[in-house]
């Protein structure tokens, strides 16, 4: 007998602008990927900021499951940079790091921002190809800038984005 093929169902998220509420959750996201985490106190205090904003990705039908992937951006006399980004490793390559980033550039876009600026560690494949697909080039780069768990240096590339 054969057996039907079934699918796997994509799963479905909702983009929502992020609130102080969420401070302690991103705490926890920040977590997996970063050698020096960020307080849930340090994502509420930036979130106060008028300058600082970001969105957040839920999936839907999860009740009050916190988020799983959110970015954070600051813009600042015409110019934005990305504070930080990270979707959870169970949703990755489902199209959220790249949902997350537009949500940014199309606020931008509406603010009538010049350019959008961001700093990655150049050993971080994964991040440089997103950036690379939305548009971003390389313009810089600062040696020696992160510092592993290991101790080991590696190089952080400075992209930007131009938005006009
Ligand atoms: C970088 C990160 C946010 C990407 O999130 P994601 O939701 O998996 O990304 P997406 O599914 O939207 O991927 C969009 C595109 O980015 C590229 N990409 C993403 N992950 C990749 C990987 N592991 N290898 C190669 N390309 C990758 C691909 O071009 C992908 O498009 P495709 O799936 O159609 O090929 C995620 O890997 C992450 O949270 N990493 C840890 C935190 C981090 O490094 N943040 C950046 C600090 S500067």
């Amino acid at each position: 007998m054969r057996l039907p093929f079934i699918q796997p169902r994509m799963r479905d998220y909702s983009i929502l602008p992020l609130a102080r509420s969420h401070s302690a959750a991103l705490s926890v996201l920040h977590r997996e990927d970063f050698a020096r985490p960020w307080t849930g106190n340090e994502f509420s205090d930036l979130l106060a900021q008028n300058t600082v904003f970001g969105f957040a990705a839920f999936e839907t039908g999860k009740g009050r499951a916190g988020p799983v992937g959110f970015v954070l951006a600051r813009l600042a006399v015409g110019e934005a940079e990305i504070l930080t980004v990270a979707v959870s490793r169970a949703h990755r390559r489902q199209g959220l790091g790249r949902q997350l980033m537009d949500a940014v550039l199309r606020r931008l876009h509406a603010q009538r921002a010049e350019a959008l600026f961001l700093e990655v560690d150049e050993t971080n494949a994964p991040a440089i190809a997103l950036y690379r697909r939305l548009g971003f080039r390389e313009v810089g780069k600062r040696p020696a800038y992160y510092q592993g768990e290991d101790n080991r240096k590696s190089n952080a590339l400075v992209m930007r984005r131009d938005l006009r």
